[in-house]
């Protein structure tokens, strides 16, 4: 079985091709980076309308890179959310329409069922059940995944995502957008003992996350410096320092919480190094996703849709997007 997978729950259009054995025939990926920029953060209906402009002939790009026709295709898979409203719907709406037209079964993936089965496309991919760190612009959780499709959410930010988080902090230090990987970037030469700033939520119990506090901290101390360009990469690598530590105080937590042996980190800010080499050091096997499958992309909704596609699901033609979503509100695919 051939799947087409279309991503576009918010600024990047992701379209690929993937098949039963897991190879990825094709793949493309449009980020509006650019678009959104000049307004500081993603403006939905320039969103929207820019998902209509590339969907469609990113789609066909990709079937001509990979030799295949339409008639290669059986079945489509798009995300159905969670998301912005607008441009799910661009998605969800060509997705129905070829499939309808092409005569093949459609199906609407969840975005966050999607991250965390992307590492199991690695070489070396984990073993279910698993513990998932799912950490992107929208999300901050930590998932018991016991099986494809049945995912019990353990801890959840109260407040801001740790992506937002990030993007914040960098808006406020005047770092131009998306603030994440630039913040990253700046805190590589940061002193990360001159600023010290606090672990939220780390000396009591649970497995939930709270990043606004932080991102205030770092506006505090960065109103109260001389704002040079070092206290600004000081300001930068105490915070990620501070969020990388609390993700690690908890996914230990979780891990023995859990009796999990494997943790799997997911989402856009998966591909920060920092976190990705401090987890590798928690008493677990860590899975990671190369980091262009930790950022939004076609291939990881390709392949949700095909491992529910040939478990045989049915979805009626009706187009449904779901802006909120949760992952515990998805079924359990029979294997
Ligand atoms: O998963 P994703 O691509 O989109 C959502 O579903 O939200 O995640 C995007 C988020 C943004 O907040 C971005 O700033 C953050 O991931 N991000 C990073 C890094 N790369 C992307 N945050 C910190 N360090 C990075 N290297
Ligand atoms: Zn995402």
């Amino acid at each position: 079985m051939r799947v087409l997978g279309i991503e576009s729950s918010c600024d990047e259009t992701g379209i690929a091709i993937i098949d039963s054995d897991s190879n990825i025939l094709g793949e493309a990926l449009y980020s509006q980076v650019e678009l959104h920029a000049k307004y500081g953060g993603v403006v939905p209906e320039l969103a929207s309308r820019d998902h209509i402009r590339k969907a469609l002939p990113l789609i066909r790009q990709v079937l001509e890179e990979a030799n295949l026709s339409a008639t290669d295709i059986d079945g489509v898979a798009y995300t159905a959310g969670p998301g912005l409203i607008g441009a799910l719907l661009v998605g969800a709406v060509l997705g129905r329409s070829l499939a309808w037209g092409w005569e093949v079964p459609a199906i609407g993936v969840h975005h966050m069922e999607g991250h965390l089965l992307a590492a199991m496309l690695e070489d070396n991919p984990p073993q279910l059940p698993f513990l998932g760190l799912l950490v992107s612009g929208g999300h901050t959780l930590l998932v018991d995944v016991k099986a494809v499709g049945k995912y019990k959410v353990i801890g959840e930010s109260l407040d801001d995502a740790v992506g937002e988080a990030f993007d914040k902090t960098a808006k406020m230090l005047g770092l131009s957008y998306p603030g994440g990987p630039a913040l990253a970037q700046l805190a590589v030469a940061g002193d990360p003992g001159r600023f010290k700033f606090p672990r939220p939520m780390t000396n009591r119990p649970g497995l939930d996350f709270s990043f606004s506090g932080l991102k205030t901290f770092a506006l505090n101390t960065w109103a109260g410096s001389n704002k040079t360009e070092k206290d600004k990469a000081d300001i930068a690598r105490a915070f990620e320092e501070a969020v990388v530590d609390t993700m690690l105080i908890k996914c230990r937590r979780a891990l023995q919480q859990t009796g999990l042996k494997q943790l799997v980190i997911a989402g856009g800010v998966g591909a920060n190094q920092r976190l990705r080499s401090r987890l590798k050091k928690l008493d677990a096997e860590v899975f990671v996703p190369q980091p262009k499958y930790c950022t939004d992309n076609g291939v990881m909704i390709a392949y949700a849709g095909l491992l529910r596609l040939e478990a045989g699901e049915k979805h009626d033609s009706s187009i449904i997007v779901r802006p909120r979503w949760s992952l515990e509100d998805l079924s359990p695919v029979s294997t």
